[in-house]
């Protein structure tokens, strides 16, 4: 037994004078939330401990797309991994020969990271795999969104994109029941079309960018454009009050406050989500928007409601001054005034 014990001892020591080995990793996975991916190779028997004798090869499906010579200090890369570099030049000599590369550049396949030291070397193969968000919330993950590994699952950015256009519908509407009941001035017309304008073309940009999975730059981007403009309605609310009520009442001004909470929700939900991936509070963005909508329902009920009431009733301060069936032409005469077409 011992004989044999001590050969086997003897050959892998042998074996190693010669050959470089390597602390394996036989799978890397990478998800949406990987912007970058690295592909781990570790030498654990450097001997001399000095780049100027090492070369590092990194291949992928046999084909060379990166190299480093420590003699002269060059770099090779492929023209389709630009971005591919050692993590740390500097922890080399200890034996870290790993790769770092964008995502958009790492290929799902087979990689191989070749070391020599000297006239020792060594390689080791991993696998890049994409964990796919099919496999999602399977049983035998402990946790499920975690392992998801998408930015926004797809139930969040259908909600949060409805949420959007349930804005934008109960927002035309209002202005649909304004427009259609009362006189705007072209100065509050040209302001509330601006608005409405910036408004559209932001959600719609935004969404664009936004529907896709992934964790990239334009994704983060139209979530900003989804949320962030948002901030247009609250002047928007306060202008379309403006031109139903003479004097904004304390409702009005509770909904207007109701409209800003939403805001400040979503935009910290978004804060809070543009730099996590997975991100941890989707429902705070969720929320916000929710409460948005819900202000922009109850603002247009009120519209409806207390506005066909104004028109109907007297003004509080009209009446004393004018019968209560001269009111009507009162008011269109005020409101011709106001549109700068003399009454005749
Ligand atoms: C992807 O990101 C996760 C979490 O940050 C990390 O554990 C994993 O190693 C990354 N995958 C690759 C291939 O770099
Ligand atoms: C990588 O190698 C493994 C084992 O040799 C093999 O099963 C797998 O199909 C390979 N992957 C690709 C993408 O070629």
């Amino acid at each position: 037994m011992w004989p044999l014990a001590a050969w086997v001892l003897l050959s892998a020591v042998g074996a190693g004078s010669a050959q470089l080995i390597f602390s394996v990793t036989d799978v890397v996975e990478k998800t949406d939330c990987n912007k970058t991916v690295v592909l781990p190779c570790y030498v654990t028997n450097l001997k001399e401990n000095n780049a100027n004798v090492m070369f590092v090869t990194w291949k992928k499906q046999g084909k060379v797309i990166f190299s480093f010579d420590g003699a002269r200090q060059e770099f090779f890369r492929d023209p389709a991994v630009p971005s591919a570099n050692l993590v740390s030049r500097a922890d080399l000599p200890k034996g870290i020969a790993s790769l770092m590369l964008n995502s958009a550049e790492a290929d799902v396949g087979n990689y191989s990271c070749e070391v020599t030291e000297s006239n020792r070397e060594g390689e080791t193969r991993v696998e890049l795999r994409k964990h796919s968000v099919v496999s999602c919330g399977e049983e035998n993950t402990p946790t499920p969104k975690e392992k998801c590994g998408s930015w926004f699952l797809l139930v969040e950015r259908a909600i949060i994109i409805a949420l959007l256009f349930l804005v934008i519908i109960l927002c035309s509407a209002q202005l649909s029941v304004i427009a259609l009941k009362y006189e705007i001035v072209p100065k509050k017309k040209t302001g509330i079309l601006v608005a409405s304008f910036i408004f559209t073309v932001a959600a719609v940009v935004g969404t664009v960018l936004f529907v896709q999975g992934g964790y990239t730059a334009q994704n983060q981007a139209g979530l900003g454009l989804i949320v962030v403009p948002a901030v247009i309605l609250v002047p928007l609310q306060y202008l379309m009050f403006g031109i139903v009520f003479e004097s904004l009442q304390q409702a009005t001004f509770a909904l207007i406050g109701l409209q800003i909470l939403g805001y400040v929700i979503a935009v910290v939900g978004f804060a809070l989500c543009v730099s996590a991936c997975p991100p941890l509070h989707g429902s705070v963005v969720i929320a916000g928007l929710a409460i948005m909508a819900i202000a922009n329902l109850l603002s247009l009920a009120y519209v409806f409601i207390m506005g066909s009431r104004m028109k109907d009733h007297p003004r509080p301060g009209k009446a004393v001054e004018e019968p209560l069936n001269g009111l009507q032409s009162y008011v269109m005469c005020e409101k011709y005034t106001v549109v700068d077409t003399p009454w005749p």
